[in-house]
């Protein structure tokens, strides 16, 4: 079970006669393999010879992202502890037995894919565990990703004052930023680093030890303060990967080792998907399909409401991220889908109503998860029968979910809204890292179709150029 290939299934999309036929998809095959080989192969080959050579609209051409899991499995294999994966495990490790909580700071790509593998694969009150209950790993809690007074001061409150005396009391900072040079990050990076001198009793070489810098090449400003701080340790965001692309490098891998999660795993997931998505033709293909129906809707139907609709509450920050990586790489030139992600069974109650009755530019993409990781727990019969449940008392919560998922499929059906089923055969390491990629390469794939550079995020800089105006004039 646990190599198993995630699966995409589009057929109820024709299937709810929304406009797209089976047809389209068929016409647009050659389209997307071809796109495939670009990908895979002229893209590599640019970004491995002179940069020069790089046509302008493909610049810039982050395509790093692609072969980074194998790359990094391979020097894993190779030089083991020397590897930068051995590396993050051996640290990971080391502070596990020095520190009971850790503040990842990074906005935007260099916090979200972090986020997304702790919620699902950590148990859900994974912070409120005892020490002992979460295996010595630590409590994780993430800022740097917004200028909120009251949500910082919350932390800082909760990291106490003083000298820690016990492990139990002590924390560590990964401070994560490519450029090294983002606002709401760097803020947040000085006044926790205050609170961690206080921390360490001003030991210089126990705070270097405690702070882990993710960061880009050396024009990083974070990097030249790790480095004035006397960090030893860095991690680096390769040159070509871009933010929200980085999940599957230091940036993601970082705090997952932290928490225990099985990193080598993730990236096999990850490289399983890329060998699917080179072989596989389109119409088996989990990226192309994905892709190429995503592609369709928006431009034959005008659906350019892209919802990913999660049926389980830990994968709420995996649509998040999928959110960020949509919306920053393919909403230019006044185009490309709005991505929203919903979680039910919960938004069935704040949403569905849209989805059912409204208006018809979404595109459903439900995210199913076929194997739950605790034992299914059954409703339970009660002497008070009067909410009329003991009818389906021997029933359990996987059967209700399924029970919601196909009654919600039916009705959506029912009322030609077009859906489209992903299935995770578990929520663990391998189906994750499978999902990442898929996304990832299905956004390259989709930006290729409509002539979008998916690398980049020009718009992103209008309003740090404002607000930079405004603080310094
Ligand atoms: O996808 C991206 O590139 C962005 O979302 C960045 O990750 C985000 O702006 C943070 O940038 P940095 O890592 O340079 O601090």
């Amino acid at each position: 079970m646990a190599r198993t290939l995630l699966s995409y299934d589009p057929e109820a999309v024709y299937a709810a006669k929304s406009g797209l036929d089976k047809s389209d998809f068929e016409a647009i095959k050659q389209n997307l393999e071809d796109i495939r080989d670009e990908v895979a192969t002229k893209d590599v080959e640019l970004f491995d010879g002179n940069h020069d050579d790089i046509p302008d609209e493909k610049q810039p051409l982050d395509s790093a992202f692609y072969l980074m899991p194998e790359k990094l499995l391979a020097e894993y294999r190779d030089v083991r502890s020397e590897s930068e994966l051995g590396r993050i495990l051996e640290l990971a490790k080391g502070l596990r037995d020095e520190v009971d909580r850790v503040v990842v700071l990074g906005i935007g790509g260099s916090y979200m894919g972090a986020k997304a593998l702790m919620d699902a694969c950590c148990d859900p009150y994974f912070n409120e565990l005892s020490r002992g209950e979460r295996g010595s790993r630590p409590r994780m809690y993430f800022e740097g990703n917004n200028v909120d007074n009251d949500a910082t001061q919350g932390l800082l409150k909760l990291l106490g004052t003083g000298k820690a005396t016990s492990v139990d009391d002590s924390f560590a900072i990964v401070v994560i930023s490519k450029s090294g040079g983002t606002l709401e990050t760097a803020v947040a990076f000085r006044q926790m680093l205050d609170r961690l001198k206080e921390s360490v009793g001003g030991d210089a070489e126990k705070l270097a030890r405690r702070i882990v810098p993710v960061t880009g090449g050396d024009e990083s400003k974070l990097r030249a303060l790790a480095t004035s701080l006397g960090c030893k340790e860095m991690f680096p965001v390769p040159d070509g990967v871009g933010g929200r692309f980085s999940i599957l490098s230091a940036v993601g891998l970082m705090p997952a080792a932290m928490l225990g999660l099985d990193v080598v795993k993730l990236l096999d997931g990850a490289a399983t998907m890329n060998e699917h998505f080179r072989t596989a033709p389109a119409g088996e293909n989990a990226v192309l399909d994905y892709a190429g129906v995503c592609h369709l809707a928006e431009k034959k139907r005008g659906m350019n409401l892209r919802i990913l609709s999660v049926w389980a509450k830990s994968l709420e920050c995996t649509g998040l991220w999928y959110d960020q990586l949509l919306a920053e790489s393919l909403g230019k030139k006044e185009i490309g889908a709005t991505p929203i992600t919903t979680v039910n069974t919960r938004d069935l109650h704040s949403r569905a109503q849209q989805h059912q009755e409204g208006s018809r530019d979404k595109l459903i993409t439900n995210v199913i998860v076929d194997n739950w990781k605790a034992d299914s727990l059954a409703v339970g019969s009660m002497e008070h029968d009067d909410d009329g449940l003991n009818s389906i008392a021997n029933k359990t919560l996987p059967e209700l979910m399924t029970a919601a998922i196909q009654g919600t499929n039916a009705a959506y059906a029912e009322g030609g809204r077009p859906t489209a089923d992903i299935h995770l055969p578990q929520v663990d390491e391998f189906a994750l890292g499978q999902f990442f990629q898929m996304m990832m390469l299905a956004t390259v794939v989709e930006g290729r179709m409509i002539d979008i550079n998916p690398y980049g995020q020009p718009g992103v800089e209008y309003y740090k150029k404002h607000m930079k105006n405004i603080l310094y004039g």
